[in-house]
C-alpha cells in the first residue's frame, strides 16, 4: 500500500483534462491506498489576487471532487491553508533551497517568457509544493506531465535536506500515466482552461452541445476512411466510451462511411450520460454548503495531526526546537 498524494489548484472550473488526468485516478486510489488529496489555494494565490473568485473555486473544487465520488471517510482531504505546518516547512525547505534550482523551473520560465511579471510567491511554487507533498511523507505523487520538473525539485529538496540532517524525508516517486498524459480540447491543442478549448466536467447541457459540435476536424468526407490516431475527436471519444465501442468506432473510422457529426452526436450522449450521477449529487451538495464546510474542517483535523508531527521532528533537526 502506498502513500499517494496529489493536489489541484482552485484557479477556475475543472474540466474533463483536469478529471481523466487527475481526479478520476486519485478517487480510485482510495480504494487500495493511503490516499492524500488537497486544494491547493495557496497556490492559486501566485496566478490571482481575485479573493471572491478564490473562495468561490476553493467551495467549487471541493464540491466537483465530492461529487464525483471521493470519500472523506476514506482518504484525507483537505484546503491545503487550513493546515498551518505548511507553510511553515515551506519556510524551513526554502533555507535549503538553492536560488539556481528555482530559476532553472520550466514553469517559471515559461509563465515569465509570456510576459507574465512573477512575485515572489510564483518563483517560490516548487517549494510550497516540496512542502506540501515532504510534510505526509507521501511516497508516490500522480501529476500531469507538466509538473515533472516541480517533482525532481522536491526529490532534490528532499535528498539534500536529508543528507545534511539525517533521514528525515520520504524521498517521494512523480507518477505519470502515458496514456492519459495529455487530454486534448476541442481544438486539439492540450485542454486548458487558459486556450478557450475546455470541456468542463459541469457544462450546462445546451453549452455542452456547441462545444462538441466546434471541435475541430479534418475535411475527409463520410465515405471516406479516416485515422482514428489523429483525430482528437475519436481521442475525446475512446475516453467516455467502453474498449468494445471504441474498437467499433474504430473499425468504422478505417473503413468509412461515418461522418464526424455523427460521432460527435454520440459523444455529446456519452459525456452527458457519464456525468450524470455526479450532477445529481452536485446539485444536492449546492444546497447544504455548510456540509461541505464541515466535511473540510474535518479532514483538514484529521490530516492536521501527521503535519504536527513531521513538522516537530523537522523543528528539533534544524534547530527551532530550543525548549
Ligand atoms: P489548466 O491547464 O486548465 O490550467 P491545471 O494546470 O490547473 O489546468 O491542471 C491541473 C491538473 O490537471 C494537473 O495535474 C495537470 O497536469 C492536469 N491537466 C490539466 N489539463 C490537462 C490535459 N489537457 N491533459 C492532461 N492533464 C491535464
Ligand atoms: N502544482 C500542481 C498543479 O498545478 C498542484 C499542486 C500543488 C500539487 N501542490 C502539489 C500537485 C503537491 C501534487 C503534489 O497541478
Amino acid at each position: 500500500m502506498s502513500r499517494i498524494l496529489s493536489g489541484i489548484q482552485p484557479s477556475g472550473k475543472l474540466h474533463i483534462g483536469n478529471y481523466f488526468a487527475m481526479m478520476k485516478p486519485m478517487i480510485e486510489y482510495q480504494e487500495e491506498h493511503e490516499l492524500f488529496c488537497f486544494i491547493a489555494n495557496y497556490h492559486a494565490m501566485t496566478s490571482s489576487a481575485d479573493g471572491d473568485k478564490l473562495t468561490e473555486n476553493t467551495v467549487e473544487a471541493a464540491v466537483t471532487f465530492l461529487s464525483l465520488g471521493l470519500d472523506p471517510e476514506k482518504c484525507f482531504f483537505w484546503v491545503q491553508s487550513d493546515i498551518p505546518e505548511v507553510t511553515q516547512l515551506t519556510w524551513i525547505l526554502a533555507c535549503h533551497t538553492s536560488m539556481g534550482l528555482l530559476e532553472r523551473s520550466h514553469s517559471y520560465k515559461d509563465k515569465v517568457a509570456h510576459g507574465i511579471t512573477p512575485n515572489a510567491g510564483l518563483f517560490t511554487y516548487p517549494v510550497l509544493m516540496a512542502a506540501d507533498i515532504l510534510l505526509y511523507q507521501s511516497n508516490l505523487v500522480p501529476v500531469g506531465k507538466d509538473q515533472k520538473q516541480h517533482l525532481e525539485i522536491t526529490r532534490d529538496i528532499a535528498q539534500s535536506f536529508n543528507s545534511k540532517f539525517g533521514e528525515t524525508f520520504v524521498i517521494p516517486e512523480p507518477k505519470i500515466s502515458d496514456d492519459i498524459a495529455v487530454i486534448p480540447g476541442t481544438d486539439g491543442q492540450k485542454m486548458s482552461k487558459s486556450y478557450d478549448n475546455a470541456i468542463y466536467i459541469f457544462e450546462k447541457e445546451k453549452e455542452l452541445k456547441k462545444k462538441i459540435m466546434r471541435i475541430v476536424t479534418d475535411s475527409t468526407p463520410v465515405d471516406e476512411p479516416k485515422d482514428p490516431g489523429k483525430c482528437h475527436l475519436f481521442a475525446l471519444y475512446s475516453l467516455f466510451a467502453d474498449n468494445d465501442m471504441t474498437e467499433v468506432l474504430r473499425q468504422k473510422y478505417l473503413k468509412g462511411g461515418i461522418g464526424y457529426g455523427e460521432v460527435k452526436k454520440q459523444l455529446f450522449g456519452l459525456i452527458w450520460e457519464y456525468f450524470a450521477e455526479a450532477r445529481e449529487k452536485r446539485n444536492q451538495m449546492q444546497n447544504d454548503i455548510g456540509e461541505i464546510h464541515k466535511i473540510l474542517e474535518k479532514g483538514s483535523e484529521k490530516t492536521r495531526e501527521i503535519a504536527i508531527k513531521t513538522l516537530e521532528n523537522v523543528k528539533k533537526k534544524v534547530g527551532l526546537a530550543y525548549n
